[in-house]
């Protein structure tokens, strides 16, 4: 007979099947750092390699040459080296591994081996709508770094050539980090990469939010418009597994990133997610194009029915996005409306509208669901009516999201 469950973990079974219902098939998620996984990735996260290790290593680098630690790996490494090719494929550069654990341990794997201890990078601040990661008190301080403002207009603004060109003359950096939380526009690449080239910086593309869209060929191209490293999380516009990536096309660096990832940065990999990881990058490779366009179509025509509506957007003069986010002006919505972004979120989410408390909207989940411009309107309605007229449309919502139940794009 099996062992009777305890309390505990009925418990545990029933918080679990909660949120599956709740957040899995109960809501119209809009958070921008979120995405719905395809039905194979998600069998795959459940599959055997959840619980399993391989260390392929080519320790050239006066060490033992050592092959693997593990027995019994031949599909584990077939699987991760099928994974790093589709990535190196997809965001056109010739190395990549697929083995960051996350967008900030991409990080880390960039930054640790790639700046040296007491240099200096240009980063976007917070306040501008930059990574807090970036931060003075956390990578950089763990890396021993300087850090300082590469120049942006406000969150969600674009980044100026001419700004960020004399920022860069100004500073001489060691390495230019790009990316950001808040990120509605491509940067003007070409030209702040000919400068940090200039002065012998790096450029790191942190893709984490809009990887999905640069594998779709939107947005922007990094690696071929000068920047010599992406990298970035496989699960906010990107709809994979929760986890990192990292391409480029210079040997010499990846010959640096490489091996320093494994024991500077983390050990085990996760191959269950990079088996997830390779099922989304090759059903992008597919779909991708469509599925960025319409996140991108999705994110215009909802910035344009919110303000329509009377919600105050960011870059209403640029068509509100080129990215699955839009952003709030949360000082004109406080004077327009007097409701603070958090507050309103709270609204939304007691009628089955999530988003985050910061003032951003995405469109990349519900793009994967299957909304399409035509059905922005009604979102907006909904959005006004639960956020700003404060009724309580969870039923609607719920009922509309019933008419979704398969996932597009996978
Ligand atoms: C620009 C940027 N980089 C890195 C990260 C960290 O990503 P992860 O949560 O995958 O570690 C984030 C998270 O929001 C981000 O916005």
């Amino acid at each position: 007979m099996p062992p009777t469950p305890t309390d505990e973990e009925r418990r545990l079974a029933r918080l679990v099947a909660g949120h599956e219902r709740w957040r899995g098939r109960g809501v119209f998620n809009l958070l921008p750092s979120e995405n719905a996984l395809s039905p194979i990735a998600r069998r795959y996260l459940a599959s055997d390699l959840a619980g399993r290790y391989t260390l392929p290593l080519d320790l050239d680098d006066g060490g033992d040459h050592l092959d693997n630690s593990y027995a019994g790996t031949r599909f584990t490494d077939r699987i991760e080296a099928l994974a790093n090719a589709a990535a190196a494929r997809l965001f056109h550069g010739r190395f990549a591994t697929t083995r960051p654990l996350s967008g900030h341990i991409a990080a880390m794997a960039a930054l640790a081996p790639l700046v040296p201890r007491g240099g200096k990078i240009l980063a976007i601040r917070p306040e501008e709508g930059g990574y807090d990661g970036y931060a003075p008190g956390y990578l950089p301080a763990l890396f021993g770094l300087t850090v300082r403002p590469l120049p942006a207009d406000g969150p969600g603004r674009t980044v100026r050539a001419e700004a960020a060109v004399a920022e860069i003359r100004r500073e001489r950096p060691d390495a230019v980090v790009l990316g950001q939380s808040f990120f509605l526009f491509p940067y003007p690449l070409r030209e702040i990469a000919e400068e940090a080239h200039a002065h012998g910086a790096l450029v790191l593309y942190d893709a984490s939010h809009v990887l999905g869209l640069i594998a779709g060929g939107v947005f922007q191209d990094p690696l071929r418009e000068g920047a010599d490293v992406l990298y970035g999380s496989t699960h906010k516009s990107f709809p994979g597994p929760q986890g990192g990536l990292l391409v480029t096309d210079r040997e010499d660096l990846f010959r640096q990133v490489d091996p320093a990832l494994v024991w500077r940065v983390l050990d085990n990999a996760h191959w269950n997610r990079i088996a997830g990881l390779a099922q989304t990058l090759l059903e992008l490779e597919r779909v991708g194009p469509e599925y960025a366009r319409t996140v991108v179509a999705n994110s215009r025509a909802l910035g344009a029915a919110l303000a329509e509506r009377t919600f105050p957007l960011v870059a209403a003069d640029e068509g509100y996005s080129a990215s699955h986010q839009l952003l709030l002006d949360t000082a004109e919505l406080r004077r327009r409306h007097g409701v603070g972004s958090g507050p309103l979120a709270r609204r939304w989410e007691a009628s089955r509208l999530i988003t985050d408390l910061v003032g951003r909207l995405g469109t990349a989940e519900a793009t994967r669901l299957g909304l399409r411009p035509e059905e922005m309107p009604r979102l907006a309605s909904l959005l006004e009516r639960a956020g700003l007229r404060r009724e309580r449309v969870g039923r609607e919502v719920l009922a509309w999201r019933r008419e979704f139940p398969r996932l597009r794009f996978a």
